[in-house]
């Protein structure tokens, strides 16, 4: 087993007490486990084993240059969301062929860098899009691979702010439009439709409407076909959820056995863009109590010293994180809301926790945090982005230091 752990009493990442973590190098702290990443990926990999494939991890959900650099020392290609995530796919050694270019609005500078280094795939969201790539690509004399991103108008049943299937979010083009998309690009000078790309939403714990978005793009790639118009993948996006509070949620075989069953058929190439379900359960924020405050009524505030700043889920999604005191006291249990400390009543991380009656300086961790939590970190309130460490082999490194106020004020005249 890899991960986090109590180890006589005490949580700790691979065998490394993350007491032994905070002490060295503070809280707050984002502490990722290497072994939990490779192992997860590894389980998705072998999963879809019996089916030509490929895994584009969704840089989205962490792209902290070393973590990227694992998943890619790992064969993942990745999946890039902006000309930023482009780059740093690059610098973590990821070849352009092994970059899939997502996002709902690209500028014309994006797509530009796109073409020229000559990614795998880009993920088309619109005509206008497609217009813009092939304009482009045009006047350099070449000719851009697209997938066309399709809208399947299908549920994901996830938070609505997560979920992009339907035909009211601003994600795609409609399936019915794709066919005549794909009828008018077809022998375009800049642009060569090679794929289809659907993702219906994240942290998805249904497996039914990835199905059915699966089948509906197998359905149009069969249509296209029939009309001679050949592609050679399909894109089925990221989306798997993990479970935040112990609830039974599918696991990795399920996922791909709903997928395979809608896509063995056709042949074609599966591409995945998997994010959260490798890196979610990898990480931990690890925070300290700096005060304890009585509420009327019996129960406690603890305020930590990671809040909204750091993990911004709780009050952007009503998502639940588990917190756990690092090393649990025999103190008599008390309810307590667990709060950041920035001013905004919203900077609540969990309400009603029963804990052993925490004290200032107790270390909390608070669990699941290996994606999107420090890549949606903000300075907020002049508050400093906390470091990263990769616990690995028994020992750790800082992958990403502490920001300093002079690294905040550098920008600034
Ligand atoms: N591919 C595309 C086109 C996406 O939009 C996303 C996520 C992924 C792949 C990766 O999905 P995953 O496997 O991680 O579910 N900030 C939110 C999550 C936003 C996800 C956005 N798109 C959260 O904290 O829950």
């Amino acid at each position: 087993m890899t991960g986090f752990f109590r180890q006589q009493g005490t949580l700790a990442c691979d065998g490394v007490p993350l007491s032994a973590l905070a002490s060295a190098e503070g809280t707050p702290l984002y502490v990722y486990s290497a072994a939990t990443i490779v192992e997860r990926y590894r389980a998705i990999d072998a999963a879809f084993a019996s089916y030509p494939h490929s895994l584009h991890y969704a840089l989205k959900a962490n792209s902290t240059m070393a973590i990227a650099r694992l998943l890619r020392s790992l064969g993942a290609g990745a999946d890039a969301n902006s000309g930023g995530e482009i780059d740093v796919a690059l610098r973590a050694g990821f070849l352009p062929s092994q970059i899939v270019f997502t996002g709902v609005g690209k500028t014309w500078l994006e797509l530009a860098l796109a073409i020229d280094l000559g990614v795998a795939t880009i993920n088309a969201e619109s005509e206008g899009e497609i217009e813009r790539i092939d304009r482009l690509a045009t006047a350099r004399q070449t000719r851009a691979r697209i997938a066309l991103r399709v809208n399947p108008d299908i549920d994901a049943k996830s938070h609505p702010h997560i979920s992009t299937g339907l035909k009211t979010n601003k994600f795609g083009m409609p399936m019915a439009a794709a066919k005549a998309i794909c009828r008018r690009f077809s022998s375009a000078a800049g642009v060569e439709i090679v794929g289809l790309h659907v993702h219906v939403g994240s942290q998805i714990t249904d497996l039914q409407p990835l199905r059915a978005a699966a089948e509906a793009v197998v359905r149009l790639a069969r249509e296209l076909r029939d009309e001679g118009l050949v592609i050679d993948h399909l894109d089925l996006g990221g989306g798997l959820g993990v479970s935040y509070d112990g609830s039974p949620v599918p696991g990795v075989q399920e996922y791909a056995d709903a997928l395979l069953t809608a896509v063995r058929e056709s042949g074609l190439h599966l591409v995945l863009e998997p994010g959260r379900h490798i890196v979610a359960p990898a990480g931990v924020l690890l925070s300290r109590v700096i005060d304890v405050k009585e509420q009327p009524g019996g129960k406690l505030f603890v305020i930590l010293d990671a809040g909204m700043t750091e993990l911004i889920r709780p009050m952007m999604y009503g998502a639940y994180h588990a917190v756990e005191p690092v090393a649990p006291t025999a103190a008599a249990e008390i309810t307590c809301d667990v709060v950041g400390p920035l001013c905004e009543t919203s900077d609540t991380i969990g309400k009603d926790r029963r804990f052993p009656r925490p004290s200032v300086g107790d270390l909390f961790a608070i669990r699941d945090t290996g994606a999107y939590s420090a890549v949606m970190a903000s300075n907020y309130n002049r508050r400093l982005m906390p470091a990263e460490v990769l616990v690995e082999k028994g020992g750790w490194s800082v992958i990403r230091r502490r920001q300093t106020i002079d690294d905040l004020l550098a920008l600034e005249t």
